[in-house]
Formats: C-alpha cells, sequence, structure tokens
C-alpha cells in the first residue's frame, strides 16, 4: 500500500505544504512570468550603480525553471491535507491597485483545495515584504495619511473576506512584525510601512477587521524564530497577552519554524508552544523545514552538496523527533496543524536563500520527487 503522509498524523493535525504558483501556473505563463523576470533584472543592471570603493558586484544568474513535469504536482495532491499558496495570496500579487484585485491565483488555490478535498490557509493579509509599492502613496508619490491606508488596508480585508473566508480554514492576520532588534513591534525604521504611518495600532486593527471578514478562520499572528530565540518568542508573549487584554481577536500563534537539523532543541520548542497554551492560544506550525546548514554556517559555500546518506538519516531522525513532540502537543489540545514550506527540494526558497548560489536540501522529497529517509521516518 502507498504511503500517505497525511494519513499517519490524521488523529493528531493536518499535515500542510506551501505550494508553488509554478504548480498551478500553465508552460505559457510560466514561460511569460521567466521573460518578465529577465527584463526586471536587466533594468536592475542598468540602474544599478555600486558605492564608491565597493568591490565589483556579480549578477546573480537569472533562476531557470527545471525542465519537465515537476512532481510536486501530484506530491501535493496525494500527501498533504492542507495547502498555501507559497506566493500567490500575498498582499502584492492580489491587491495592485485601489480598485483592482487579481483573484486569478487565488481561485486556482481554492479549485485545486476543493477537489482534493483539502484546508486551504490564506497567507498573508498585512506584512511589511510583499506588500504593494502603490499602497503607501498618493497619486504624486507622496506618503498617504493613515486615514488612506487604514481604507486601503480595511478595503482589502473585507474583500478577500467576502470572495473566500467560507473556503480558507485560518489566515494569517499579521506577518513578521515583530522586531529582531528590540523585540517589540517592528516600525518604520525596521521597514514597516504599516507601522510608520498607522502606528501600532494597525495589529490591532487588522485583527478586528479580519474577525468581521473571516468570522469562521482562525486568526494567526505569524513570525519567525519565536522557538530559537527567547527574546523573540517573550516579545511574542507580550504583545499577545496584551491583544488579549485588549479583547483583539487573535487565536492563533503561527510558529515558521525555519529551523535546521539541529537547533533549536525540542525541549526550546516545547516550551514555545507551551508558553503560548498557556494564554489560552492555539499554535499552528505555518512554514516549516529543516535546513542542512546551522545559522553559524550562514553565507558558507555547499560543504554538504552531496547530501550524505549520513545527513539524509541525521534529517530523518530530527523530523521524526519534532513530529513526535507535535503529536504530544496537539494531544495536549495546543497544536492545530503542521505545515511545511514545500515539497521537494528542487523548488525549496532555502536554495539561495540565505546564501545565494547555494542550494539545501530541507524537505522530505529529493529533487526528483522520490521520498527521502526522512519521508520514510515520518510515515507508518
Ligand atoms: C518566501 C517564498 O518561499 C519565496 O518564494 C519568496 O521569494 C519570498 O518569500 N517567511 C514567510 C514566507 O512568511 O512568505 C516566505 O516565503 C518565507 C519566510
Amino acid at each position: 500500500m502507498e504511503k500517505i503522509l497525511f494519513e499517519s498524523y490524521k488523529d493528531y493535525f493536518k499535515v500542510g505544504a506551501a505550494v508553488s504558483g509554478f504548480l498551478l501556473m500553465s508552460k505559457e505563463e510560466i514561460d511569460e512570468h521567466f521573460k518578465q523576470m529577465a527584463i526586471r533584472m536587466e533594468e536592475f543592471k542598468k540602474n544599478f550603480k555600486a558605492p564608491p570603493g565597493a568591490p565589483q558586484f556579480k549578477f546573480p544568474e537569472p533562476p531557470k525553471f527545471p525542465e519537465g513535469p515537476l512532481p510536486d504536482y501530484d506530491l501535493a495532491k496525494k500527501q498533504f491535507n492542507l495547502i498555501v499558496a507559497e506566493n500567490d495570496t500575498k498582499m502584492d500579487a492580489v491587491y495592485l491597485g485601489e480598485d483592482n484585485f487579481n483573484f486569478k491565483m487565488a481561485d486556482r488555490y481554492v479549485k485545486f483545495a476543493k477537489e482534493n478535498n483539502q484546508s486551504l490557509r490564506w497567507h498573508t493579509l498585512v506584512w511589511h515584504n510583499q506588500s504593494p509599492r502603490w499602497i503607501f502613496k498618493d497619486k504624486d508619490g507622496n506618503k498617504v495619511s493613515k486615514e488612506v491606508l487604514e481604507e486601503r488596508l480595511k478595503k482589502y480585508i473585507f474583500t478577500i473576506g467576502k470572495r473566500y473566508s467560507d473556503d480558507i480554514c485560518s489566515v494569517d492576520v499579521v506577518n513578521e512584525c515583530i522586531s529582531d532588534k528590540n523585540f517589540v513591534l517592528r516600525d518604520g525604521a525596521d521597514r514597516s510601512m504599516w507601522y510608520d504611518i498607522i502606528g501600532p495600532e494597525y495589529v490591532d486593527k487588522a485583527f478586528f477587521w479580519a474577525k468581521e471578514a473571516f468570522p469562521k478562520s482562525n486568526l494567526v499572528i505569524n513570525d519567525y524564530n519565536l522557538e530559537m530565540i527567547e527574546g523573540k518568542r517573550q516579545g511574542m508573549y507580550n504583545l499577545v497577552k496584551g491583544m488579549l487584554e485588549r479583547g483583539v481577536p487573535v487565536d492563533t500563534v503561527g510558529l515558521q519554524m525555519h529551523i535546521n537539523y539541529e537547533n533549536p532543541s525540542i525541549e526550546e520548542i516545547e516550551k514555545t508552544i507551551e508558553l503560548y497554551g498557556s494564554l489560552g492560544l492555539n499554535v499552528i506550525v505555518t512554514e516549516m523545514e529543516v535546513s542542512a546548514y546551522l545559522d553559524k554556517d550562514f553565507q558558507k559555500p555547499d560543504p554538504r552538496r552531496e547530501y550524505t546518506k549520513e545527513f539524509l538519516d541525521l534529517q530523518a531522525e530530527r523530523y521524526y523527533k519534532l513530529f513526535e513532540c507535535f503529536k504530544k502537543e496537539a494531544k495536549a489540545g495546543i497544536l492545530k496543524d503542521v505545515v511545511l514550506w514545500g515539497i521537494t527540494d528542487r523548488l525549496s526558497w532555502k536554495n539561495n536563500f540565505p546564501s545565494p548560489g547555494r542550494t539545501d536540501a530541507p524537505l522530505l522529497f529529493d529533487n526528483d520527487g522520490k521520498p527521502k529517509p526522512a519521508f520514510d521516518r515520518l510515515v507508518r
């Protein structure tokens, strides 16, 4: 009998995956996408001015799309009972202008999830990254007022809710709002135009609007390194505790969990989940993968390019221990879903991040879609 990942965990939590837009695009659309990317790269090169005295900058090669059909498509259908768009439900993909919404890809995700009996998450409503540039500007290119930006955000949240709320199990209402510098809300100096223009209350407001617009969905505040960095974990705790005291309808903390084969320890992860659980909140693991690189190897070249059997077994054991911990936290009533940020290593965003030009192997299926030891270890 074929091994199915989500079935092994169906008594505990849903097992999800981020699905790349390429899986739901036609060949023509993909070609056009890469053509546009090449044009943007040329523009960038033309306008690029290196600071005086800087070493010569080597522009990366434009990425190439793998030839032939991608195994990810069938794996997405079969192995997971929850999906989320890796990019296509971010604000810059959907909210193209004041009255200009692009629902094309989001509709395809809804259709795909329905056809395959899967739950669907919405990632994300408010984020300092991948927001459209127009939204912060008036017609003369100046910063908009607080009132205008609030109106635009509200319209976005209600438009998305009206069209999709019945199809969405959980929404990342606010993404990555805790600063890595001081563990309080990320401000304008730390790249949040939302904070810069609206002020700290943008978070509460987004949740109140989301509650009206998505009355049946779980409302998530999502961030990275909460399980890794104690100060950040506590910063998020302080934020959500304050929100609950103010009656803000946040009900779930999303742990992105972009982690590696060694850190953080299972104990730290348990502690993190239980800390938010102690406030009566649920936890979802929203974007997990297990990188082949430790943080201290940041930007080192590729010593593991071959991903030895020894490494793959180590990674398998790590995935197993993580999922055992998730089972425990699901039994305790805190943990709801576990979502992996991709399906095959080939399409993982960790290729090139955080080190341009370096590949990684953080997921359950190899470049060709073959199950890795980690998959076999997780599935009974
Ligand atoms: C990443 C995608 O995987 C990439 O394809 C894209 O180029 C950049 O964004 N935290 C998040 C996700 O909340 O949206 C990010 O996804 C990964 C980090």
